[in-house]
């Protein structure tokens, strides 16, 4: 069975159980601008886990672009892949954990024929603020029982091995989800739960080791296919609350469920990479096998680039446009070391081509990736030597002289080193790119993915947006929230609840209300602060999490959470009218506007 099917099916299976089928988000988060990538399927849901209403209903199901970038430094091991796709479904208050762990383990043993007995399963062993979750044990046993499977329970697998067991209890490490990880690390308002995951036992045991081999052991012999989140909590200045409504959150990665679908113990040996490492060894004359970390780290990070430039990024020194710039760079590296002489923008026909089926507009302009090649072959070779001049350890001061002189991004200095039995002192480099940073200001701002790039038209336009959402608030009513943007130097385009079409004069009321705040010259003043304060201060911008938050504040107009960039005064803003209003989708408008004689 071919991924392409399996992910049919998967969307097949749960829109049949009444979950509307909803395409992918983009992989830049819309409104969000604490996390660069979209990494995992329940992020563009969370205004609806914490209980706004959703316009298709209370059972959602997709197929999510996602990208870890956290995962950079996992590739090589046959598994992890920064960039992949998360099968996932959503029950919004609805369904909780018997239909979710019935359904799932439904579709995997009888719509993709996976073993039962190759499946095992885990759950939330509980601490002293959150109960154990003996219910999904209950609901676990029955299932195993259904196929004739003996389903031991075993609490202590960490430390005593599989013990025959079937289902196991780990902690909040292993069993407790949430977007920024175990409860301790939540911020005050950020929705969680424990969850359930289940495990395919590749057959492959090569543990090693002097504990015994476990579900959730580095080994690789099981690999995690399925993880059920019951996101129930909402943490709160000294634990947790119950949500108002009990959610699911379901996501699987595509690309192992694959693997254990085709019988195979390696991501890259999938028909969603077999092409792209074909095309590898046909590049270097070499084979995968022989050099597996380079094949997997070009073609892991070639795959992500194209997905991400196809989403309107270029190589660049800021935010995401780094991460391009990183991946690119990394993977010629590795190029360089496979011998490939060639530029790798070969390798984005065959991975558009892999996806043609599922993201039929997947495209990019295939230039973009070598000229960035061009860009850093002018230095690479140049870098590598004044890396061999160096003797002994590298200094903060030498990797960020390896970054700013020769465009190393940091890990590729910390392999070069690793190769050489040599350290990197990163904390060094961190505090030399701080003050950097602090010099030249502009590079280190982050900005929202509604963005198009940080150009001073689009930085304007991006500022008018937030008076034009401070206007709308102020004729329309506080209901009106920004539900989407994209600003470009042309124009910006914002999507925000209302239900109704603006009248002539509604719209002419918000052009003035913009309009005299530019007249009045005002400065944009820029604050970080904690989430909470921001709120205290009416700061709007919702579902923004993290420890600090910076808020934009443009005196009696404006005040919202935003990344930036933004203008430093509004005079420079010229005329702001409102050109086009359409509906976006139900009970969301979008408006167009354009800056005049700036
Ligand atoms: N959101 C959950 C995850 O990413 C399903 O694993």
């Amino acid at each position: 069975m071919k991924s392409s099917e399996i992910r049919k099916k998967f969307l097949n299976f749960y829109n049949k159980k009444n979950h509307a089928v909803l395409p992918s988000a983009s992989l830049l988060p819309e409104n969000d601008a604490s996390t660069l990538f979209t990494s995992s399927g329940m992020q563009p849901l969370v205004p609806y886990l914490l209980g706004e209403k959703h316009p298709s209903g209370r059972r959602l199901c997709n197929s999510q672009k996602c990208f870890r970038a956290e995962d950079i430094d996992e590739i090589g091991d046959s598994r992890h892949t920064t960039f992949f796709e998360m099968l996932g479904n959503w029950s919004l208050g609805d369904y909780f954990k018997k239909e979710q762990l019935n359904w799932i383990f439904e579709f995997l043993t009888k719509e993709l024929g996976l073993d039962p007995s190759r499946l095992y399963t885990t759950c939330f062993r509980g601490n002293e603020e959150i109960e154990k979750d003996k219910e999904s044990v209950e609901i676990w046993q029955e299932i195993f029982k259904k196929e004739g499977i003996e389903a031991k329970v075993v609490d202590s697998a960490e430390k005593e091995g599989l013990q025959k067991g079937r289902i196991f209890y780990y902690g909040v490490e292993e069993n407790w989800w949430s977007r920024s990880g175990v409860p301790s690390k939540m911020p005050e308002g950020e929705p969680g739960g424990p969850d359930s995951e289940i495990f395919y036992d590749t057959g492959n045991d090569k543990h090693k080791g002097n504990l015994p081999c476990h579900v959730n052991c580095d080994c690789g012999r099981f690999i995690e296919i399925a993880n059920s989140v019951f996101m129930e909590f909402k943490k709160t200045k000294d634990g947790f609350e119950k949500l108002e409504q009990k959610n699911v959150d379901f996501g699987g990665g595509l690309e192992r469920i694959t693997l254990a679908v085709q019988g195979l113990d390696n991501v890259f040996e999938t028909d969603l990479f077999v092409n792209v490492i074909k095309k590898i060894e046909e590049l270097s004359g070499k084979n995968y096998q022989d050099n597996v970390k380079a094949f997997e780290v070009i073609a892991d990070h070639l795959k992500a680039a194209t997905f991400i430039i196809s989403e309107g990024i270029e190589p660049s020194n800021l935010q995401q446009g780094y991460m391009v710039r990183r991946l690119i760079r990394r993977a010629m590296r590795y190029a360089r070391l496979l011998g490939i002489k060639e530029s790798l923008k070969s390798l984005a026909p065959v991975i558009i081509k892999d996806y043609q089926d599922s993201y039929p507009n997947l495209k990019i302009d295939l230039s973009i990736i070598e000229k960035e090649e061009e860009k850093f072959n002018q230095t690479l070779e140049r870098g590598i030597k004044e890396f061999e001049k160096i003797s002994g350890d590298i200094s903060g001061v030498q990797a960020f002289n390896l970054y700013q002189s020769y465009g190393f991004p940091i890990e590729i200095t910390q392999e070069l080193a690793q190769e050489k039995g040599k350290k990197v002192d990163l904390k060094g480099y961190q505090q030399e790119f701080e003050k950097h940073k602090k010099v030249s200001q502009a590079s280190s701002q982050s900005f929202r993915g509604g963005l198009a790039d940080t150009s001073e038209k689009t930085t304007k336009l991006h500022t008018a947006a937030h008076l034009m959402l401070a206007g709308l608030r102020k004729v329309l009513g506080t209901h009106v929230e920004q539900k989407g943007s994209n600003i470009t130097a042309e124009r910006l385009r914002f999507d925000f609840s209302h239900s109704k079409k603006l009248t002539d004069q509604e719209v002419e009321k918000v052009e003035n209300f913009v309009n005299q705040a530019i007249k009045k010259s005002l400065p944009v003043e820029v604050q970080e602060m904690s989430l909470k304060d921001a709120q205290k201060m009416g700061a709007v911008g919702s579902f923004k999490y993290g420890d600090k938050v910076k808020v934009y504040s443009i005196k009696n107009a404006s005040c919202e959470i935003c990344g930036g960039p933004h203008v430093e005064n509004t005079s420079v803003l010229g005329e702001f009218k409102i050109i086009k209003q359409e509906s976006s989708s139900a009970g969301v408008r979008r408006v167009k506007a354009i800056l005049k004689n700036e």
